[in-house]
C-alpha cells in the first residue's frame, strides 16, 4: 500500500548514507590539515546525518519494507577547504529539494507520516546547508586569515595542556 513512500524513502537513505560518507572524509582532512573547527562541525553534521538514517529506517520498517543501506554517491576525493564547503552546500541544496517534492508526493499518496517526516528533515537540510553557507561567506570575506584563524584554534588548545581528570 505504501509502496511509492518505501521507495522514496530509501532513496533519501542512500542520500543520507552518501552524506555521512562524505562529511567524515572532510572531517579526516580537516583534522589532519588542523583546521580543528571545520573538522568538528563536518564531525557534527555527519552524526546528524546518521540520525536522520535512523528516523527513515524506522519508518521504513513500520510500513513493513526493507532498508536499503546504499549509498548513492561515491565519496568525492576533495580535500581543499573552500571546495569541500562548496560540495557539502551543494548537497544539502539537493536534499532540501528533493525532501520538499518527496513530502509533497508522500502527501498525494495520503502518508502524511513520512510527509511529515521529510518536512522535519528539510528543517534540519536548510541548517546544515547555512552552516556551510557561512563558513564559504566567512573564507570569502576574510581569505587567507580564515584558515590562519582555523589552525590557530588547535594551537590555543593544545597551549591551554591536557584536559582537567
Ligand atoms: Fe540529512
Ligand atoms: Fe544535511
Amino acid at each position: 500500500m505504501h509502496e511509492k513512500s518505501i521507495e522514496l524513502l530509501n532513496l533519501a537513505v542512500a542520500d543520507e548514507v552518501t552524506a555521512i560518507h562524505q562529511y567524515m572524509y572532510f572531517h579526516f582532512h580537516c583534522d589532519d590539515q588542523g583546521y580543528d573547527l571545520l573538522a568538528t562541525l563536518f564531525k557534527q553534521t555527519a552524526i546528524e546525518e546518521m540520525l536522520h538514517t535512523e528516523r527513515l529506517a524506522e519508518r521504513i520498517l513500520f510500513l513493513k519494507g526493507d532498508v536499503e543501506m546504499r549509498a548513492s554517491a561515491e565519496v568525492a576525493k576533495i580535500q581543499g577547504v573552500g571546495e569541500m564547503l562548496k560540495r557539502a552546500r551543494e548537497m544539502e541544496e539537493k536534499s532540501i529539494l528533493d525532501y520538499n517534492r518527496w513530502a509533497n508526493q508522500c502527501s498525494a499518496n495520503a502518508d502524511s507520516v513520512s510527509k511529515k517526516l521529510f518536512e522535519d528533515l528539510v528543517a534540519d537540510e536548510e541548517r546544515h546547508y547555512d552552516q556551510y553557507d557561512i563558513e564559504l561567506e566567512n573564507m570569502d570575506k576574510f581569505g587567507d586569515r580564515y584558515l590562519a584563524l582555523q589552525s590557530i584554534e588547535r594551537s590555543k588548545s593544545r597551549a591551554a595542556g591536557p584536559p582537567a581528570a
